[in-house]
């Protein structure tokens, strides 16, 4: 079968996800047949440079034979088992493995399946926590602007893009929400350092109005992915930690997007050398296999609902795949990757990489932006330079740049007028050139009129 003959099936029967499918009447749908490193292949035999590790989830390549070998030895042992009651070899060393690998002091693992779920967890279990020690005034939450953690309704109502929020806020609760750190808007000649630092007043003053009532802050540390990959500077986590601890308030840190290598640093929340109260991680936790979320969490949390059962002060939250030895196992073979190879060395080399293919692109008359934060690398595309008025979102530049990639074999799928790369870190120096080319030919052609 080739692909128009799995498109016809497909759309007979299939709803994709964050598509509105009348586009597909002309948009062409992608069959996938196989995939290889960061290269992905349709049913008709063309090859797709895979730019943003299929939405962020693939750490090493596609069909990553170490990785493969370990989950097929797995799947021959133990497919699934319930983790109440119950628990197994993967989870267990994983769990060993994770509280060594991240920040001193989180030392307790809850899993999930997905990343809304992990957000899910930590609020819940942050709102829990306060409950549990007689403080039922905290009821609520404070997020960014521009942030994004995800698209259950709990994980919806902490973010901030409207594009998903807006229809479903009758439904959402209400959140206190405190301007982005996000250094597009800085002075021109202001630093970021500054800037950031300046921003933080608007959480000072938040926090200083509202901690009585305020379980956690929650932030995308250093970049906001689907917040069109806006960056900030590491000293906003510092002043956050700092005030956090004074008003006696949580931090959530969702890693989601950004753990696993793809700031340069192991953990964003490393390079502020600090530790939240609940670090949320998925995406590239399986090397982009299967699903599987966690949410670390400290001793002090996990004491304050630790009692007999008729206090009920136990969390009493579960899902049915709730820490499946498959994703496990693709987790403990993705870390195996990390303590093997020099992954964060290399990594560093690639983002030099990057940053050299699209040195270029600042001086381009439609390019307000490009920012970088290790492995992540984004352009941002504007219709007046000078003023950084965007497109209006009607015109869909952004998508002009996705078709003209797939035409020229490469998935770059931007985020309204933002085209980023966030590769799996398997890609070559020569394929980021390949992508900066076809990068720099598509925002030609998306901004010509
Ligand atoms: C920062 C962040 N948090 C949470 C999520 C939600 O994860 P999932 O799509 O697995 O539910 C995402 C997904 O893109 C994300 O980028």
């Amino acid at each position: 079968m080739n692909n128009q003959q799995w498109v016809k099936r497909d759309l007979s029967v299939l709803w994709h996800p964050c598509t509105q499918m009348k586009d597909h009447e002309n948009l062409p749908l992608i069959p996938i047949r196989r995939g290889k490193g960061v290269w992905l292949e349709d049913f008709n035999g063309k090859q797709y440079l895979d730019g943003i590790s299929s939405w962020w989830v693939n750490l090493f390549g596609h069909a990553n034979p170490r990785i493969s070998e370990k989950v097929k030895n797995q799947l021959d042992t133990l497919e699934h088992v319930i983790l109440a009651g119950f628990s197994h070899e993967p989870i267990i060393e994983l769990s060993e493995r994770l509280k060594a690998i991240t920040p001193e002091g989180l030392s307790r693992c809850f899993y999930a399946d997905i990343g809304s779920a992990a957000i899910e967890v930590a609020l819940k279990m942050s709102y829990q926590y306060w409950y549990n020690q007689g403080r039922t005034k905290k009821t609520r939450f404070i997020t960014l602007t521009n942030s994004y953690h995800g698209e259950t309704l709990g994980a919806l109502s902490v973010g901030n893009v409207a594009l998903y929020k807006e229809t479903y806020k009758p439904l959402l609760m209400e959140v206190i929400t405190v301007p982005s750190p996000d250094c597009f808007y800085r002075e021109t000649g202001e630093s970021e350092v500054v800037y950031t630092q300046r921003q933080f007043n608007h959480m000072e003053a938040a926090l200083g109005r509202h901690h009585e009532e305020v379980c956690a802050v929650i932030v995308e540390p250093l970049v906001q992915c689907a917040g069109n990959m806006r960056m900030y500077d590491p000293i906003y986590l510092s002043l956050l930690r700092e005030a956090c601890d004074r008003y006696g308030v949580h931090l959530i840190l969702d890693e989601i997007a950004v753990g696993f290598g793809r700031t340069g640093t192991l953990f964003a929340c490393n390079q502020a050398n600090i530790t939240p109260d609940f670090l949320c991680l998925s995406k590239g936790l399986t090397g982009g296999y299967l699903p599987l979320a966690v949410v670390l969490t400290h001793e002090y949390i996990y004491q304050s609902f630790y009692d007999d059962y008729g206090t009920l002060k136990a969390f009493l939250h579960s899902h049915s795949y709730t820490g499946n030895p498959l994703a496990c196992r693709a987790a403990l073979a993705t870390l195996d990757i990390f303590k093997e190879d020099p992954i964060l060395e290399n990594n560093q080399k690639l983002a030099k990489a990057m940053k050299t293919a699209t040195a270029h692109f600042v001086d381009h008359p439609h390019v307000a932006e490009v920012r970088q934060h290790g492995m992540i690398l984004a352009i941002e595309m504007v219709k007046d330079k000078t003023t950084k008025t965007p497109y209006p979102w009607q015109e869909r530049r952004g998508l002009r740049v996705y078709e003209y990639g797939l035409t020229q074999g490469a998935l770059l799928r931007p985020l309204g007028n933002v085209v980023y790369f966030m590769p799996p870190y398997v890609i070559t120096p020569e394929e980021i050139e390949q992508l900066a080319k076809i990068a720099w030919e598509g925002i030609n052609r998306a901004t010509c009129d």
